[in-house]
């Protein structure tokens, strides 16, 4: 395949950036969409052209960190549901297509450079009360306190998320409210996550305010594009969390 990538380069935070086009060539069908900027980096390499900068680490959906708006979507449009960037495979595409690549974007997930964001909003809002910090004994214990099958799985559909970001680049208001509903969701089912569940919920959703994101209008872009179908009803959980929750903690 041939292809025409028009990428997003940015020397740093100052700078203003702008797309560049480059040619995409000789590109297998069955490279996944960052084997493919593998590729077009060591030609850039070999020029003597400063090569793309982007984020990846595991590279089989789980790590969260690779973080591309590919044609206007986070993660990419065309692909199988539950899978990220990196699960995205070159034969989705077609041959002769232009492809735009852009990085995240939203004023709490700053560009430090091309498509490379800093998202470590986030980690302050886990720092803030994604936690348990009650003591729940070893691993015996855990395994003797018994937890109902539903709670035990909406735990688990809670705790899928790799907080990825993408719901927060694709909702227009850039909230973050499906990322800190998964996890605020997550702990309080379960009877270890419940003993702080109302500190946990203002903390995090102050920490949220306070990192820039914004609110909520139920238009669920961001459960489009979740790679792990993080389901909009965990906001509607985390509201409910939050309500319950005294207003001083
Ligand atoms: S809720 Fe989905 S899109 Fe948002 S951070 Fe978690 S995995 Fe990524
Ligand atoms: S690189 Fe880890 S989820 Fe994509």
């Amino acid at each position: 395949m041939n292809l025409t990538l028009k990428v997003w380069r940015q020397k740093n935070g100052q700078d203003q950036g702008r797309l560049e086009s480059y040619e995409a060539q000789n590109i297998s069908p069955d490279m996944s969409f960052l084997e493919m900027l593998d590729v077009v980096n060591e030609g850039l390499t070999q020029q003597g052209v400063e090569p793309i900068a982007f984020d990846s680490d595991c590279r089989e959906g789980i790590c969260g960190m690779c973080s591309l708006v590919i044609n206007g979507v986070p993660h990419g449009a065309d692909r199988e549901s539950g899978t990220a960037t990196c699960q995205l495979h070159m034969r989705r595409f077609k041959d002769g297509e232009t492809i735009t690549i852009e990085p995240w974007r939203a004023q709490a997930f700053p560009v430090l450079k091309d498509l490379v964001c800093n998202r470590s909003s986030f980690d302050r809002i886990i720092a803030a009360g994604g936690f348990v910090s009650v003591d729940t004994g070893g691993t015996p214990d855990a395994n003797t306190l018994p937890i109902g099958k539903n709670a035990a799985d909406r735990a688990m559909d809670a705790a899928a998320c790799i907080g990825c970001g993408a719901c927060v680049a694709a909702c227009k208001n850039a909230s973050a409210m499906l990322f800190v509903s998964a996890k605020v969701s997550h702990l309080a089912q379960l009877p270890q996550g419940k003993v702080e569940a109302k500190d946990r919920v203002r903390k995090m959703v102050a920490q949220m305010d306070a990192e820039g994101f914004g609110n909520c209008s139920n238009q669920s872009e961001c459960e489009a594009v979740c790679p792990k179908e993080i389901s909009v009803d965990f906001i509607a959980q985390m509201n409910r969390e939050y309500l319950k929750s005294p207003r001083e903690v």
